[in-house]
């Protein structure tokens, strides 16, 4: 299979392109999953809700971790590993990248440690590509919305630590990472993840 990751802040309409890529990938034969991070399990459902209630408060950095990395394993075990070994093309919207940003950045939460985690909890699966969805969070914060859950209600400067790294991660890694800026037209948007998705679907058995 092909193993595709969306990543970005808050707003940056990472779930509006993950559902127009599907719907091109469809359209030219291929079988596709999309899926996402927390929540894309059944178990993980109850686990999107625990992290992103606001009633449910502070929990410390490596709880934090752990939960958003108990919903991977999870994730990995029961929908991703058996989709691609099925031949399909997956895209999740969220992956260990959105750890490294939100825990590691955003939390200070030690790199190493949340590298080795995660590694454990993924069985070392990595995405073919990831496309970061770039925004500045000032804009990706007004539209995230008005009733923000329990990481949207982070500081500005918290969301500044994500962004950044998310640029690092993917300035370090250019052959598995584009960043497309989220600033323009959902179309044109849309334009730039074909043509960074395109070429790994050379060879790929369609319908
Ligand atoms: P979203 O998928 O609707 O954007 O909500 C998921 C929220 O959880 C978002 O604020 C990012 C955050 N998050 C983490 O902090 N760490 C993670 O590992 C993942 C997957 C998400």
């Amino acid at each position: 299979g092909v193993f595709i990751a969306l990543e970005g802040g808050e707003g940056a309409g990472k779930s509006t392109q993950a559902t127009l890529l599907e719907q091109w990938l469809t359209v030219r034969g291929h079988t596709v999953l999309l899926t996402r991070e927390p929540g894309g399990s059944a178990v993980g459902s109850s686990l999107r809700a625990l992290l992103l209630d606001p009633a449910t408060g502070a929990i410390s950095p490596r709880t934090e971790v752990l939960v958003y990395s108990a919903d991977r394993a999870e994730h990995v075990a029961s929908v991703l590993d058996p989709a691609l070994a099925d031949g399909q093309v997956v895209i999740t919207d969220r992956y260990v990248d959105s750890t490294l940003a939100y825990q590691g950045a955003g939390r200070a939460v030690d790199a190493d440690d949340l590298e080795w985690i995660s590694r454990w909890a993924t069985g070392g699966l990595r995405p073919h590509l990831t496309v970061v969805l770039d925004i500045d969070p000032v804009d990706g914060l007004v539209r995230a919305g008005s009733e923000p859950d329990r990481i949207e209600s982070e500081p500005l400067d918290f969301h500044q630590r994500v962004r950044a790294e998310f640029l690092r991660l993917a300035e370090g890694d250019p052959e598995h990472y584009v960043v497309v800026s989220a600033s323009g037209t959902p179309d044109d948007i849309h334009a730039a993840i074909r043509r960074a998705v395109e070429p790994l679907l050379v060879g790929v058995t369609t319908r």
